[in-house]
């Protein structure tokens, strides 16, 4: 078994901002009622020709720039995604090639917001045992284009954008520790109804906002709080970290309130959160690898430094790593 270790970080969101005074022009809405209630400003919202590959290239190249490393060398590419290109193939497919990089293993995860944190458990893995050198890991997603934008409760919520590592072979381990958890006993809470094998075969059976995202925002909200906490706890008990030497927490940013309640719990210092929802909203798998990517540049995490990555999603799905920067 071999180390691994993030060479190279990369993000990217479309350039189009809806911000809140927009979406007041939109249906019964507030600056404030969203700033309070979920510490959003602004989200990036793709344009009608843009798809989630497009994002996902984006932070790819920068990923690669930062690591000084060219498309070839990857040897395996992952997206964590939602809303692929098309139902297939892969979106990671398409990204490796047009990036230059066929003949690569690629394929996609789909497991909502987690995304990012299973992806990570799952590359990293690939590489500790030797299967890969470097792995790519991109969190892409275009949840604008799946909101019902009449709908206030979700539209306010979401945003587009891209995030990347790279992880390669190390002496030294980065990887400390990982929790994942799922319960799929209840998918109403956080569903799109349309667009899988349950899709009705005559479509006059659907109601006309099944392909959009429904989501009963309370019940995620209690559930988002319980398991960022017991996921933290875990992964830190499995890496046999105490919580005081946690020097930056990456949540996945879906709501100010929910990060704030957990680091609250958590005993751990709002300084050592990472907090960009303000600019992006939630970008579901996106999240936490642009907010890794904008604490690197911003010099926020330094070599030596023990990083808890955690979030929650769709499924219902949770799960943190603990990673100590190299
Ligand atoms: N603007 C103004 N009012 C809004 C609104 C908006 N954008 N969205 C909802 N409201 C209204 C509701 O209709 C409701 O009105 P009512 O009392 O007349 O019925 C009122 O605000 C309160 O709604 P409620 O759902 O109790 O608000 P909340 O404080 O729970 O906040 C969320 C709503 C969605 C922000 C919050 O529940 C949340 O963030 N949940 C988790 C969502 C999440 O993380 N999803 C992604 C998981 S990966």
């Amino acid at each position: 078994m071999t180390g691994v270790k993030i060479v190279g970080v990369g993000h990217y969101a479309p350039e189009r901002i809806v911000d809140n005074q927009e979406l007041e022009t939109w249906f019964d809405t507030s600056d404030e009622w969203i700033t309070s209630r979920t510490g959003m400003k602004r989200r990036h919202w793709t344009s009608e020709n843009e798809a989630t590959s497009d994002l996902a290239l984006g932070a790819a190249r920068m990923a690669l720039a930062h690591a000084r490393l060219e498309p070839k060398d990857i040897d395996a590419y992952v997206v964590a995604t939602v809303y692929p290109d098309y139902l297939f193939p892969a979106t990671a497919c398409i990204v490796a090639s047009r990036l230059g990089a066929v003949d690569k293993a690629a394929f996609d995860i789909e497991i909502g917001c987690s995304g990012f944190i299973y992806g990570l458990t799952v590359t990293s893995a690939l590489v500790r045992s030797g299967v890969y050198k470097r792995v790519m890991l991109i969190g892409a997603e275009t949840l604008s284009k799946l909101v019902d934008r009449e709908d206030r409760g979700t539209a306010v919520l979401f945003g587009d954008g891209a995030g990347a590592v790279i992880l390669e072979a190390a002496e030294q381990d980065s990887f400390l520790a990982s929790e994942l958890g799922s319960d799929g006993s209840n998918p109403s809470i956080l569903l799109v109804k349309a667009g899988g094998s349950r899709r009705p075969l005559d479509e006059r059976a659907l109601d006309e906002r099944a392909d959009r995202i429904h989501m009963e925002g309370r019940e995620v909200f209690k559930f988002a709080v319980t398991k960022m906490i017991s996921a933290t706890d875990a992964a830190l008990a499995k890496a046999g970290i105490a919580k005081s030497d946690v020097n930056v927490l990456i949540p996945h940013q879906a709501n100010k309130r929910i990060i704030d309640a957990a680091m609250k719990y958590l005993d751990i210092p709002p300084e050592r959160c990472m907090v960009n929802i303000q600019e992006y909203g939630n970008t579901s798998a996106a999240s936490i690898p642009i907010a890794l990517s904008e604490a690197v540049n911003a010099g926020r995490v330094k070599p030596g430094d023990v990083i808890v990555f955690v979030g929650f999603g769709a499924g219902l799905s949770w799960g943190a790593v603990v990673w100590k920067w190299a």
